[in-house]
């Protein structure tokens, strides 16, 4: 009560002062994101609020004469408590945008929201196909799993994989990238061997991983969260997999650079297809990982560092072309077809799904310098997402 009283005094002060406060409060454009910054999947969440801070200390915060006011909220990874903080950005902070998104359920826990509010939602990390077509209020920034996937099975089929077993995490991501790997392998006449699905919160690979080595595939490909895959590695190990001839492929989201490092031996040689390595060797690439490294103690940028980067690229550009307009729909509109230089490479915004037109790298872990780094080796370019009709 006593604050409340303080603050209701600074408002009628700065009227009488000449209306200040309002007029101040009229030119700031929030940006609410929202992230789990605490819990199993905090990384994600310091990943991302990383880049968005860097992204807004490398290109100011004023933004076609607007000031950028960032409101970050902790989700803790809950969908309720992520539809709470966004109705609550929307009501009473008032925001322009959405932003953030670190796992499918809390994506789609908002989507009504955005579209009820119109108000734009930049999805920074989730990455379940569908999630786009939730809300015509949301633009990806990340990637989808059917995009990473498909060109993993096109790169295991020329490779010679006949026999491969499937692991992923039990949700929406995971099943995508199942429901890809299956139908382009066996397009192509080869054969999952089984197909597994684990818990996506404390999961235990141990029972399945002996049935993969009974079953002697030609290899295994995963799908497990960012920041899950050192257990999964951990455990790989344990089980005396890396060393069957057991060979281990995935999505990007398997050999993250947040926790690439700390997987030692076990990682190295692994193939994966991704969007995004803190390894991509271009000059846009190089001086994102810079200046990254520069702001955050040293800590290497991941996939969802990169999306949280062009997320607040896309909010920046979006409001400039509208001349510093925040109606919703003219945001969104602006987005689309929008193009740019990401760390990542080129990427488009394709105007009919909402969803980023990007390379798929296949890298593989390789040492260098004493640390490991997913080494890019082949690219499918301008890969949009494959689960979308057109
Ligand atoms: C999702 C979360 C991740 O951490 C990831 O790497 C891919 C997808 C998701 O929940 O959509």
């Amino acid at each position: 009560m006593f604050r409340r009283h303080l603050i209701a005094g600074a408002i009628t002060a700065a009227f009488a002062l000449g209306g200040i406060a309002p007029a101040v409060a009229q030119d700031a454009v929030k940006v609410g994101l929202i992230l789990p910054m605490t819990g199993p999947f905090a990384s994600t969440g310091r990943q991302i609020e990383a880049a968005v801070r860097l992204y807004m200390a490398q290109h100011g915060t004023t933004v076609a004469g607007k000031r950028i006011e960032l409101i970050v909220r902790d989700d803790t990874g809950t969908p309720d408590v992520t539809r709470r903080i966004a109705q609550e950005m929307i009501a009473n902070e008032k925001v322009s945008f959405l932003a953030g998104f670190g796992l499918t359920p809390l994506a789609l826990a908002t989507a009504p929201l955005a579209t009820q509010a119109k108000k734009p939602m930049i999805v920074m990390a989730a990455a379940t196909a569908m999630i786009t077509e939730q809300s015509p209020f949301i633009v990806r920034a990340s990637f989808t799993l059917p995009q990473a996937t498909v060109p993993m099975a096109d790169w295991a089929t020329h490779n010679g994989l006949k026999r491969v077993a499937t692991l992923v995490s039990d949700y929406g991501p995971g099943l995508d990238a199942e429901k890809a790997f299956k139908e382009r392998f066996a397009r192509d006449g080869r054969e999952v061997v089984a197909d597994v699905r684990v818990p996506l919160r404390n999961p235990d690979f141990a029972p399945f991983l002996q049935r993969v080595a009974d079953l002697k595939p030609d290899a295994l490909f995963v799908f497990v969260p960012s920041g899950a895959g050192a257990q999964f590695m951990k455990q790989f190990q344990e089980r005396g997999l890396d060393k069957t001839g057991v060979r281990l492929i995935g999505t990007g989201d398997l050999t993250d650079d947040d926790i690439l490092n700390d997987m030692g031996e076990p990682a190295v040689g692994v193939v994966t297809t991704h969007h995004y390595s803190a390894d991509h060797s271009s000059a846009v690439n190089k001086a994102f990982v810079k200046a990254f490294k520069a702001a955050n103690k040293n800590a290497r940028p991941n996939f969802m560092a990169v999306g949280g980067y062009d997320g607040m690229h896309l909010i920046y550009e979006s409001l400039k072309a509208t001349g510093g307009s925040t109606d919703g729909e003219k945001l969104v509109g602006a987005m689309k077809g929008m193009s740019w230089q990401s760390p990542r490479g080129p990427v488009t915004v394709e105007a009919s799904t909402r969803e980023l037109i990007q390379n798929i790298y296949v890298r593989k872990v390789e040492r260098s310098d004493g640390e490991l780094y997913n080494v890019e080796f082949a690219t499918f370019q301008a890969v949009a997402d494959p689960a979308k009709k057109r």
